[in-house]
């Protein structure tokens, strides 16, 4: 491993994918820890998507070697696709299940997760009273982030402005792209999401996005050298002072600072 720059955001180039989901994971618990210490809760801002799979697993591993206590530990997800039931395979809330809830010992009470249930009349309101569960919990701690290869984080895609909060927003074609298989096609794919907006992210006290492979190395680039513009939201990252991009080397291959 070896720090690109410690200037804003901060890079980090791992060996491997397996690299980085150990320093996100271990940086997770850590926080848990500490916080669980001083007899806090511990906010979570968590992603979904094929990149965080290891970290979490990783989490999973810690959090038993260290017995962690998940008594203090509040989570909200970025996103999920609209409209979703719950229990559908593709969803984010069965994603979350498999991958980690199912896994350690969280209240379900504690666990926020944007319902693609919703009849469309009440998903405005529902928006707001997400923002407003983030902000009773005390805010975010540390929210987790992946990329997409258009440079969308959440499902605020090209054209998401800085301050944009909790809302449905229309996928870009990409994103529909990249799901697609998942919906055995591109017919079958949503062509909606309810995200957490880029303000809603840019709030967290401390972000980390991990991204792995070569698809993600032009937004990559991007997000890191190029200008910051509603084109790439993940640019407004820059804004941010404690952000920590955990990267593989196909993916930083593009970085002109590295
Ligand atoms: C998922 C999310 C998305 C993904 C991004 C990368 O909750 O918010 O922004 O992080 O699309 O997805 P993967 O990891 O599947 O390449």
């Amino acid at each position: 491993m070896h720090i690109v720059t410690q200037k804003k955001p901060e890079v980090v180039i791992a060996e491997s994918d397996r690299a980085i989901a150990r320093m996100g994971a271990a940086e997770i618990a850590n926080l848990i820890q500490m916080r669980n210490a001083a007899d806090l809760p511990t906010v979570l801002g968590l992603a979904t998507g094929k990149t965080p799979i290891l970290l979490y697993r990783e989490f999973i591993r810690i959090a038993h070697e260290k017995a962690l206590d998940f008594s203090r530990v509040i989570t909200f997800n970025l996103d999920e696709y609209y409209p979703m039931n719950t229990h559908s395979l593709q969803s984010y809330h069965h994603f979350m299940r498999a991958n980690l809830f199912d896994h350690i010992d969280i209240h379900p009470a504690h666990i926020h997760i944007p319902d693609g249930t919703l009849s469309r009349k009440d998903i405005a309101n529902y928006c707001a009273e997400y923002e407003e569960k983030i902000q009773q919990a005390g805010g975010i701690n540390l929210q987790l982030l992946g990329i997409g290869e258009n440079g969308h984080i959440g499902f605020n895609e090209p054209g998401s402005d800085v301050d944009t909060r909790t809302r449905l927003v229309t996928l870009d074609p990409i994103t529909r792209q990249n799901a697609a298989a998942e919906f055995g096609g591109e017919t079958n794919t949503p062509s909606e999401a309810i995200t957490m907006g880029v303000a809603t992210i840019l709030e967290a006290q401390r972000i980390i996005l991990i991204a792995s492979g070569s698809k993600k190395a032009h937004a990559v680039q991007q997000t890191i050298d190029g200008p910051v513009s509603t084109n790439v939201p993940a640019t407004y990252l820059r804004s941010h002072n404690n952000v920590t991009i955990y990267l593989d080397p196909a993916a930083a291959k593009h970085i002109k600072s590295a």
